[in-house]
């Protein structure tokens, strides 16, 4: 996996392009809807240049975008003022001591396209209790694409994502492998 040094040259060199959202968000947030529908602020985890992070706050979310990569802050930052959203950045290295979250609880946790896992009983603790987290990232068959990560410390085994939130209410989760392989969850917290 890259390193903040990597990703902020990689951010460097694509300035100006942001992808579009995953499309597993808007399916997500049907649930939100249906789930959780007093929702009202979320964090996107590790947002990159916060495609999904645009994509919260346009459904109505206040949402809060992180990563350690200021260049992709700053696009994502830009981007939210030229269309009016309420995203707010925070830069700083999530698998830290600079992570210091303190009473910070929101409706709903966003991942997209990131696996660190110690940090899953942290992304249970901020979520408020019926609050929803949305999480779709790479699984092990990855391996046989040639791109995405390689180290298994970032990749998921199959069902694994499930059995993290297993104290969560799934309501959806899906393993796909096409052009890439990914596992998707929607749970809410009890
Ligand atoms: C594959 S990108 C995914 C970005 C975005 N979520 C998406 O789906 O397009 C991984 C992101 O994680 C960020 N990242 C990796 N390790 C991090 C860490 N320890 N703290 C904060 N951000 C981190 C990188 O800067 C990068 O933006």
């Amino acid at each position: 996996m890259a390193s903040r040094f990597d990703w902020e040259a990689r951010y460097r060199n694509a300035r100006g392009v942001i992808p579009d959202p995953d499309p597993f968000l808007g399916e997500a947030l049907e649930h939100v809807r249906l789930a959780a529908p007093a929702a009202a602020d979320a964090v996107d985890i590790a947002c990159g240049r916060g495609q999904n992070s645009l994509a919260l706050a346009a459904y109505g979310l206040k949402t809060v975008a992180v990563d350690y990569s200021s260049e992709a802050l700053q696009l994502c930052a830009e981007l939210a003022a030229e269309k009016a959203l309420a995203v707010e950045t925070r830069c700083f290295d999530l698998e830290s001591t600079e992570a210091d979250w303190g009473d910070s609880r929101f409706d709903v946790v966003a991942v997209f396209r990131y696996l660190h896992r110690p940090l899953v009983p942290l992304l249970k603790r901020i979520a408020r209790p019926g609050g929803i987290i949305i999480y779709k990232t790479f699984t092990r068959k990855q391996l046989q694409f040639g791109t995405g990560p390689r180290k298994p410390d970032y990749l998921l085994e199959e069902k694994e994502l499930p059995e993290l939130f297993a104290d969560f209410r799934h309501l959806l989760y899906r393993e796909t492998c096409d052009f890439e392989a990914t596992a998707a969850l929607v749970a809410q917290k009890p």
